[in-house]
């Protein structure tokens, strides 16, 4: 973490606000990912459409400052009604561990249980021990048994993505 005191990080955390990203919000995302990723390529992940076409189901929090302290790019799925999809959450690296990101997903669930969903599906890489331990911490279990295996200590899906990335395969019953 940076040198920021730990008791002004959490009035930081604490007074974070949460709304809707618009689009004039995407070049400060998609310019923070790959920091965020710890140094991981994860911008050809989020291009403009997420912020043309899904910002009535993601969130953004921000300080009174406009400060960007997280954001979750979610949807529900068009082809499963009964579920909502998390593609992306981050949290600022200087705000981690102040339930930024639990706080965001329960806006994502909040919003996902009004609008008739049972439950949520994400996918991570399994070597992202912090993701996947904030996804289990929040109540998802990965896909186990037949397809899966031991992957960094998790159930996963080798080659899930394009043949050769593998991915935990996340589900939250709501
Ligand atoms: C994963 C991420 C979003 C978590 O955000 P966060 O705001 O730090 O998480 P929270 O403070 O809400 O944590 C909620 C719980 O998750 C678990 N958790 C979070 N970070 C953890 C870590 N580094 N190690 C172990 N458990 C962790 C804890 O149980 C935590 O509860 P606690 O702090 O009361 O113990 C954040 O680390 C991040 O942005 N990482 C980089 C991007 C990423 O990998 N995103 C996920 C894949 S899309």
């Amino acid at each position: 973490m940076s040198g920021t005191p730990p008791e002004d990080r959490v009035a930081r955390g604490d007074a974070l606000r949460f709304r809707r990203p618009t689009e004039a919000d995407y070049l400060r995302i998609v310019s923070v990912v790959d920091d965020w990723w710890g140094g991981r390529t994860m911008h050809v992940l989020l291009p403009r459409l997420w912020f043309q076409h899904f910002t009535g189901t993601s969130w953004l929090a921000e300080d009174e400052s406009g400060r960007l302290g997280g954001f979750l790019i979610g949807f529900r799925s068009p082809d499963q009604p009964g579920v909502a999809y998390c593609h992306m959450i981050a949290a600022d690296p200087n705000l981690r561990r102040f339930a930024v990101g639990r706080r965001l997903y329960e806006r994502f669930f909040e919003d996902a249980r009004a609008a008739g969903v049972r439950e949520v599906h994400a996918i991570t890489w399994p070597g992202n021990r912090t993701s996947v331990a904030f996804h289990r911490s929040l109540g998802f279990t990965p896909k186990e048994g037949a397809g899966t295996q031991n992957l960094y200590g998790t159930p996963a899906v080798a080659g899930y993505d394009y043949g050769t990335e593998d991915r935990v395969v996340f589900t939250r019953k709501l």
